[in-house]
């Protein structure tokens, strides 16, 4: 797999912070049902780690990846951990060649166009677009599609049911990011139906 087919899998990417890893699974079997596979469980908890290892071993349907990769030893780790995509909120040297070095697929996060052009320059096309809101929204995207036309986007940061199809509407946006799909409360509470409505609703975004 490579980044791009991340985009192909799913018009949404549920970004994920999991304070429990017991939740881990039926979270995800809850995402993949209402249409959304690919999930990306951020490393902003102690539970993260274990809670990609679960999916990736209980739930065969996902696609789960790692987020707010931030420094060399995230990557390993996630791919230690049977992440199968790594997600950055932005871009170094070193942060780019440990992700590169584990072989997996990755998207990196820029917001400005000479990030983009630095990632190009590395043969990068797909590539995270944080905070997306704060740094233009689809606006920005939509100006950036001429003079980068070969870079494919998923936009994350203040994306919501409200504005998502804006994004999606644009050549350029590959998928877009978003916590909404597992609020704090109803992920406690272990309302997978409230998820499933969620990820159908935002599956339905961009039908199949
Ligand atoms: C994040 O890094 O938390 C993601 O960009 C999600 O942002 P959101 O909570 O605004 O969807």
């Amino acid at each position: 797999m490579i980044a791009e087919d991340l985009f192909d899998l799913a018009p949404v990417i549920p970004v994920v912070v999991l304070d429990d890893a017991g939740a881990a699974v039926p979270m995800a079997r809850a995402l993949v049902e209402g249409g959304l596979p690919v999930i990306e469980v951020t490393l902003r908890t102690p539970a993260a780690l274990e809670a990609i290892e679960r999916i990736a071993a209980e739930v065969p349907d996902a696609v789960v990846g790692a987020g707010t990769v931030a420094g060399a030893e995230d990557a390993e780790r996630s791919a230690a951990a049977g992440a199968r995509f790594l997600v950055s909120p932005g871009r170094t040297p070193r942060l780019q060649a440990a992700m590169v070095a584990t072989g997996l697929p990755f998207l990196p996060g820029v917001a400005t166009a000479s990030e983009a052009m630095a990632l190009l320059e590395d043969g990068i096309t797909a590539m995270k677009f944080f905070p997306a809101e704060a740094s233009g929204g689809a606006a920005f995207l939509k100006a950036l599609a001429g003079p980068l036309p070969r870079i494919r986007f998923c936009p994350t940061g203040g994306v919501t049911p409200g504005n998502a199809a804006d994004y999606l509407a644009l050549g350029n946006v590959g998928c877009v990011g978003g916590s909404w799909l597992t609020p704090a409360n109803v992920v406690r509470a272990g309302d997978w139906d409230r998820i499933r409505k969620l990820a159908s609703e935002a599956a339905a975004l961009r039908p199949a």
